[in-house]
């Protein structure tokens, strides 16, 4: 008798304990579903939109129908193990290049300590953060600069060349291969032939004077310098293997081929992404503040890279490429600083 009741009461201790278990486990499947469904609210575009300062270039793209943007696919969702690894790998060298390829590089010494990421944000990844999002379905394509169709290895190999100031990287090596599949596996989850949304760089309307350098400099102290350094050079973290804050001009910095050395880019780049911790939803630089700042570094010295192939059909070089000659009459500060609405005009009528 007494141990029956002795069972009896065991086992509602037993039962009370399980209880308590599925109660526990109830919430944490609730917590666990419910954790990606309230950041995938919070990430929608219109809803966050609000937040957005009334500059004119951002109020004109944040209306209702804002895309939903490209997202990277996750490396963990590859399932074979040697893909996986290569893919790995060669994010490693996109957040990390000078780690491995840098002055101190562990592989070879072949370029300026930049990291491809401190341009192309979160490995590649970040929305307007000059994301690789576009390569994997649009490239081999024809490029204006070269007047070729490129690959994606002579596109790596132009920033290798030039953000990067160092040397083109072998096709067929290890790191070349990866840094492809990395790229390609990005991309994968893009239409052939489709642009992703929020690939590149987002637009900013010109002004309507030319770019300044003076207000640019005091841009800079302001808002720039606290981790650019006043001479541009960046500080090198402790170990020396790669930038803590990547140097802006001088010798360690992009040259005078490079991408970002054109204002549009510069500006685009700015005033979307830094100073670090800024993108597309809350900037922080007014449009006038990222074009003269733009202006300020663009004027500082850094490397000249001599590439006379470069734009073999003039009339196909961008309005702010800063080198002549010209398909038109405006000059090359013009065309360096702005203003460049009347280039774009012109254009446009010559094009008719
Ligand atoms: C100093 C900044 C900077 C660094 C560092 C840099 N890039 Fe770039 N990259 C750019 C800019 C700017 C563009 C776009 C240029 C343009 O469209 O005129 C670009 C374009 C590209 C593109 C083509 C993107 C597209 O959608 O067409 C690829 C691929 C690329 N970079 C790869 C790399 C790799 C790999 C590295 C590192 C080895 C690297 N970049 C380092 C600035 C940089
Ligand atoms: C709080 C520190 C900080 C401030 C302030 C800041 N940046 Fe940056 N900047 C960074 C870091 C860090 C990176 C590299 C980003 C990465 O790798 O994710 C970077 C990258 C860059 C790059 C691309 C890499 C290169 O070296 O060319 C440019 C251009 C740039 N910043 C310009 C600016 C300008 C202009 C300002 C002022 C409006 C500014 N930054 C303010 C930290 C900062």
């Amino acid at each position: 008798m007494e141990n029956q009741q002795n069972k009896e009461h065991s086992n509602d201790q037993l039962f009370s304990v399980i209880n308590k278990l599925i109660m526990i486990i109830v919430v944490l499947v609730i917590g666990i579903i419910s954790i990606p469904i309230f950041i995938y609210y919070n990430n929608q575009p219109d809803k966050v939109s609000k937040n957005n300062s009334p500059s004119p270039s951002s109020t004109a793209s944040t209306n209702s129908t804002e895309p939903l943007y490209w997202t990277a696919p996750d490396i963990e969702s590859i399932t074979d193990l040697k893909l996986k690894a290569t893919v790995s790998y060669g994010k490693a060298l996109i957040a990390h290049t000078s780690k491995y390829l840098g002055p101190n590089g562990s592989v070879l010494k072949m370029s300026n300590g930049l990291n491809c990421q401190n341009c192309h944000l979160e490995a590649g990844t970040k929305v307007w953060g000059n994301n690789y999002g576009s390569v994997a379905s649009l490239y081999p394509k024809f490029r204006a600069r070269s007047g070729a169709i490129e690959n994606i290895y002579k596109r790596v190999n132009d920033c290798f060349q030039r953000s990067l100031n160092g040397i083109a990287l072998d096709t067929n090596g290890k790191e070349m291969q990866a840094i492809k599949a990395y790229i390609t596996f990005i991309g994968s989850n893009v239409e052939k032939g489709k642009k992703a949304e929020g690939s590149g760089f987002k637009d900013l309307a010109f002004l309507d004077r030319a770019a300044n350098p003076e207000n640019g400099k005091k841009v800079y102290i302001a808002k720039c310098q606290s981790c650019h350094q006043d001479n541009g050079q960046g500080v090198f973290n402790s170990d020396k293997s790669e930038y803590t804050y990547p140097a802006l001009w001088g010798e360690h910095s992009f040259n005078d081929g490079a991408g970002l050395y054109r204002i549009s880019n510069f500006a685009k780049y700015v005033k979307y992404n830094m100073p670090q911790g800024t993108n597309y939803q809350n900037p922080m630089l007014s449009d006038e503040e990222a074009w003269d700042v733009a202006a300020f570094v663009v004027s500082r010295n850094r490397p000249h890279i001599n590439v006379p192939k470069d734009w073999p059909d003039i009339s196909k070089k961008p309005i702010d490429h800063p080198f002549g000659p010209y398909a038109d009459s405006f000059t090359a500060t013009q065309h360096k600083f702005g203003p460049f609405n009347p280039i774009a005009a012109a254009q446009k009528k010559s094009k008719k």
